[in-house]
This record gives structure tokens, C-alpha cells and sequence, in this order.
């Protein structure tokens, strides 16, 4: 069994592949002049674990290319980040449901797919071959374990990543809320945890994906003037779009952590352990 991956995921696969004591396979990236993608890649094994973020429409292209590449192999395929994963249904008529094309075209050419923290588990059942999704909660519970803070508060930011946050506050045992926004006016609207208050205590906030930073940036604001001592975010996927880290860096977050799933600066917490125990125990 070897390891390959596409350019966007080579810190997260090079893990994965210590992590499983497999040789990873070198693959050129090159284009063409009119900006065509291509690639080629060393030799290949009987199996062969393909690991490829869909981080935006280049890496979508490069994963299918590398997926035709290995042919010849039985193919797994690690999707640690699936974008256009939010549009998964149609919001209106003449839309796409994105979701369901990305997922149809990553089911051709390989027998099985993993993702990590897909935005929504039910995308599952548009790949045409049989896909499972994991769950780092766990290791960013270990990345809020380091920051030794005493009784922090864990809080998603609406109720819909209340169990995703409940997950990451159940490793270390610590207190778990959502926020909540309530309009006081046309205006005016307060966001606060629906049943914990803040005051005089830590607080982390942790979601699947943060792409502008917009809801934490704003809920930090609101978390101070409740009480809170210190403001940290932590999540899976760190999009980061639009200078995200730099609006919650100024925002008074005091630090941000993301995951390998899409390889940033940030990224302090690995994917790779999850996928190995899930790639040796499927
Ligand atoms: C939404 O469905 C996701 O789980 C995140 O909450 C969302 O993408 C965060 O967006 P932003 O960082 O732009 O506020």
C-alpha cells in the first residue's frame, strides 16, 4: 500500500503516511500553457491511499487527475475538505445542489472515500461508492488541553454545531453552550450562550469550517463586554477567506487553530491519527 496526494494536501498525506508506515508516492504537478493541469506520478502499488482536500476548483481538477492516474491501483480516497460542500441543497429553483455534483464526480475510479467533518453527514449519500465520515472533535479537545485553562467554556456558535462543540467539551470534561442571538430592535441584536454566562471565565469557540470569521468575530465582541477573560476559536477546516485571521487576531481572539484538512499557518491540529485509525480499522 502506498500514499499519494494532490499539491494542497502534501503535509497532511506526508503524516498520514508515517502514521501507516507507507512509502508516498512522488507525483509532478506541471500545466500546460493554456493553464491545463497536469501531473505524473512515480510508481505505484496494488493500493493505493489517495489523499486530496477540495479546497477550491484547481485541487478539485488535480484530485480527479490523480484519480485517472492510479488506474491501475485499488484507490481509497481521503477527502479530508470537501468545498462546495454548503451548498447542499437547492436554496431555489435553477440552483445546484453543489454538494451532490463534487460527490458524484470523487466517486468515480476508487472503491471507497473517507471525509473529515463533512459539513453535513447526509452529503454521504450522493457518492456512489460506500463513504464514511470521522470526527477530530477529539484532537482539538487535545489542542484546548495545552492552553491549561481553568474551567473553560466550549461554545458553538448556533445550535446546529452544538454537537460537534458537545463532542470536542466531552474530552476534557468541560461545560458546553451555543450561542444564540436575540433582536432586541430593528438594529440591535445581542448574541450570547443560550444557558451559560460568561463571566470571569475562558472561553473557546469551536465550529466545523471558519471562512470569514464574520460570526466569530462579532460573537468575540459580545463575549467581553458579557465577561469572558480570554476568547479562543478553534475549528476543523480554516477557509479563512476574506483576511479571516487577521479580523479575529484584531477582534481580540487570543489564538485560532485549525486543522491539516486545509494546510495553513494555523494549522495546529493534524488530521492524520483520525484517518489512520479509521484507514486500519474501516
Ligand atoms: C456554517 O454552516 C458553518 O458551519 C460555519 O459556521 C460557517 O461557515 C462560518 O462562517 P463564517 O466564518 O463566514 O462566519
Amino acid at each position: 500500500m502506498k500514499v499519494i496526494c494532490t499539491e494542497r494536501s502534501q503535509i497532511l498525506a506526508t503524516r498520514l503516511a508515517k502514521g501507516l508506515k507507507a512509502e508516498i508516492v512522488d507525483v509532478k504537478f506541471s500545466r500546460f500553457p493554456d493553464g491545463e493541469h497536469f501531473l505524473e506520478t512515480g510508481k505505484l502499488d496494488d493500493e493505493t491511499i489517495i489523499v486530496g482536500s477540495v479546497v477550491d476548483s484547481d485541487s478539485l481538477v488535480q484530485l480527479v487527475l490523480l484519480v485517472d492516474a492510479c488506474e491501475s491501483s485499488n484507490n481509497h480516497l481521503v477527502l479530508p475538505y470537501m468545498a462546495y460542500a454548503r451548498q447542499d441543497k437547492k436554496f431555489k429553483e435553477g440552483e445546484p445542489v453543489s454538494a451532490r455534483a463534487v460527490a458524484r464526480v470523487l466517486s468515480g475510479g476508487v472503491t471507497d472515500i473517507i471525509t473529515v467533518n463533512i459539513h453535513d453527514e447526509t452529503i454521504l449519500r450522493h457518492f456512489s461508492v460506500p463513504a464514511r465520515n470521522i470526527s477530530i472533535a477529539r484532537d482539538l479537545g487535545s489542542w484546548i488541553q495545552n492552553l491549561e485553562l481553568t474551567n473553560p467554556l466550549i461554545l458553538a456558535p448556533d445550535d446546529g454545531a452544538m454537537a460537534f462543540a458537545e463532542d470536542v467539551a466531552s474530552s476534557g470534561g468541560w461545560e458546553c453552550d451555543h450561542l444564540e442571538k436575540t433582536r432586541l430592535s430593528g438594529e440591535t441584536v445581542t448574541i450570547a450562550p443560550k444557558k451559560v454566562c460568561v463571566t470571569d471565565r475562558p472561553v473557546v469557540i469551536v465550529d466545523d469550517i471558519i471562512s470569514t470569521g464574520g460570526t466569530i468575530t462579532t460573537a468575540t465582541r459580545m463575549l467581553y463586554q458579557q465577561g469572558a477573560t480570554d476568547i479562543f476559536a478553534a475549528c476543523v477546516h480554516g477557509v479563512l477567506t476574506g483576511g479571516a485571521y487577521v479580523r479575529l487576531l484584531s477582534g481580540g481572539i487570543r489564538d485560532v487553530a485549525c486543522t491539516d484538512t486545509i494546510e495553513r499557518g494555523c494549522s495546529k491540529i493534524s488530521a492524520a491519527n483520525e484517518i489512520a485509525r479509521s484507514l486500519r480499522n474501516p
